[in-house]
């Protein structure tokens, strides 16, 4: 049996990424100037699936304004909250029971960020009629993860969520297959952990314990999830270094320019640009004596002037004007630097960050 249905993650309070996410879902920042969990949708379209289902925070309207039902895709999207509210990844699987039935599928953690296609996974998945197929990587901090356990002998013996002590540094990716019916077996078979939530590690360890067939891939140039703003400039950076020269597609480009560089439909590149690519210029936007790159994704409608930046993400519709050099950063939507010879004078929001 094929898997054509997947659950993508579209809740969570993201409180890590603020102040950014005071006004955006977390999923819906852009990465290569697209809304993070594009990139997880169009992963799931590519490996076959037909039919998403995306959980949301209460009164959510945002995700399903930008995603809407599918179309764009070729595929059918569904939103769901979580019944009594945020209860952990399995509990967020759970919930999606009557729209997955009995068939195989796809859980997909959509912050996290996956470089390469899916397919190969799925062919395992498909060829090793296992019950589970898990992905891991490595990671530095892998007590900040769900972490495979191992015997003596290598074999797969059960899976810990964020252990004090990890025996090794493998993660548990936030990519995860599973067969007919299994999850919500299982699922009736654990309890709340002590930060009471329903984990997705639980799931597996039960697995495990309990003879079920799980396979694994450790899988390479993988990178986690985006859980903290210098994380976000980093996918930034590793997506905008994957993609093809066609996908940047050189629209109206002039100027000095380097490397894979797109520019947006009605973007004014004035006197003085320099832009080094990889990097995204949105619609609209005007620049002019600044240089912008390498892995800098300016959004639509923003005025640079004077400015290096390199290695950051500019949201919606800035406005920079000041002889500055900006690195590593990221600026939401509609925030404006201007230049003043005498002193500093800002208007910060809560949780902003400033260093200089
Ligand atoms: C979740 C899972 C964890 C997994 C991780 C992958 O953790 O609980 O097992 O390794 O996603 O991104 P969270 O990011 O919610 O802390």
């Amino acid at each position: 049996m094929i898997i054509r249905k997947a659950i993508l993650t579209g809740g969570g309070r993201a409180t890590r990424l603020r102040p950014i996410t005071t006004t955006i879902n977390k999923h819906l920042i852009p990465l290569a100037n697209k809304p993070m969990i594009f990139h997880a949708i169009e992963k799931a379209v590519e490996a076959g699936v037909e039919e998403i289902f995306i959980n949301t925070n209460p009164g959510e309207t945002e995700l399903q304004k930008h995603i809407g039902d599918g179309g764009h895709w070729g595929v059918k999207i569904k939103f769901y909250e979580q019944e009594g509210g945020p209860q952990g990844l399995a509990h967020v699987v759970k919930c999606a029971e009557k729209f997955i039935g009995d068939e195989p599928f796809m859980f997909y953690l959509s912050d996290n960020v996956l470089l390469g296609s899916l397919k190969p996974l799925f062919e395992k998945f498909y060829s090793n009629k296992t019950d589970c197929l898990l992905a891991f990587a490595k990671v530095q901090d892998p007590q900040r993860f769900g972490v495979p356990f191992f015997d003596a002998n290598g074999k797969l013996i059960d899976v810990v969520e964020k252990p004090q002590t990890p025996p090794n540094d493998f993660a548990v990716t936030g990519l995860y297959l599973y067969g007919p019916k299994v999850f919500f077996k299982a699922f009736e078979n654990i309890e709340k952990s002590a930060r009471g939530e329903y984990e997705i590690s639980s799931i597996h360890s039960y697995f495990l314990k309990n003879d079920f067939k799980v396979d694994y891939e450790k899988i390479d140039g993988w990178w986690k999830d985006t859980g903290q703003p210098s994380d976000l400039v980093e996918a930034n950076k590793l997506i905008l270094e994957n993609m093809t020269e066609e996908e940047f597609k050189a629209n109206g480009q002039t100027g000095d320019i380097v490397g894979k560089v797109h520019v947006g439909a009605g973007a004014i590149i004035g006197k003085n640009v320099k832009i080094i690519g990889p990097a995204i210029i949105g619609e609209n936007c005007v620049l002019e004596d600044c240089v912008i790159g390498p892995c800098v994704t300016v959004g639509a409608g923003g005025i640079i002037k004077f400015a290096k930046i390199e290695h950051s993400i500019i949201l919606n519709n800035c406005r920079i004007e000041s002889d500055i050099k900006i690195k590593d950063s990221i600026l939401g939507a509609n925030v404006r630097i201007a230049q003043n010879q005498n002193y500093r004078r800002f208007v910060l929001g809560d949780h902003a960050h400033l260093e200089f």
